[in-house]
């Protein structure tokens, strides 16, 4: 696999855990890169923003989830070379938030228990992160 030469892309990605130990997955829209997957919520992290920033800022905004930086634990990253960029994607997991998950950009969202997450397909960056979240939960 080449990976020299690619665009760095920096997503911040987060696992929103449930007081039942699931995990809420969201499928990429009809339209978008990636459409149908089931992924991890989050976003592109913008100029002048950290990846807690980004997280409290898309939660909001794709779920109407409201969280804290000091709620947003870091896990693991995940660095997966894509055809046109890399991605380097950390992955926090969030068990404190206000508010009732639903889709707010038409996104599918499924609440998932820990075992069943490979049961969904997912972005190919996203599905080395599974074993984390498995030896945490
Ligand atoms: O969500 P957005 O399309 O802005 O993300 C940019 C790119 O990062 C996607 O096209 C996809 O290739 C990748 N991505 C991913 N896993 C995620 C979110 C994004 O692989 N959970």
């Amino acid at each position: 696999m080449d990976m020299q030469g690619k665009k760095i892309v920096l997503v911040a990605a987060c696992a929103l855990v449930d007081s039942d130990g699931r995990i809420l997955l969201a499928q990429r829209p009809e339209g978008k890169p990636l459409a149908g997957l089931w992924e991890f919520p989050g976003g592109k992290v913008e100029p002048g923003e950290t990846p807690e920033v980004t997280l409290i800022r898309e939660l909001e905004e794709e779920l109407g989830i409201r969280t804290k930086v000091a709620c947003l634990a870091p896990l693991t990253f995940a660095s997966h070379s894509y055809d046109d960029f890399h991605l380097l994607m950390p992955l926090y997991v969030c068990r404190r938030y206000e508010g009732f998950a639903e889709g707010r950009e038409g996104q599918t969202i499924k609440w998932v228990r820990p075992k069943a997450l490979r049961d969904y397909p997912m972005p190919p960056a996203d599905e080395p992160l599974i074993p984390f979240l498995m030896d945490l939960l």
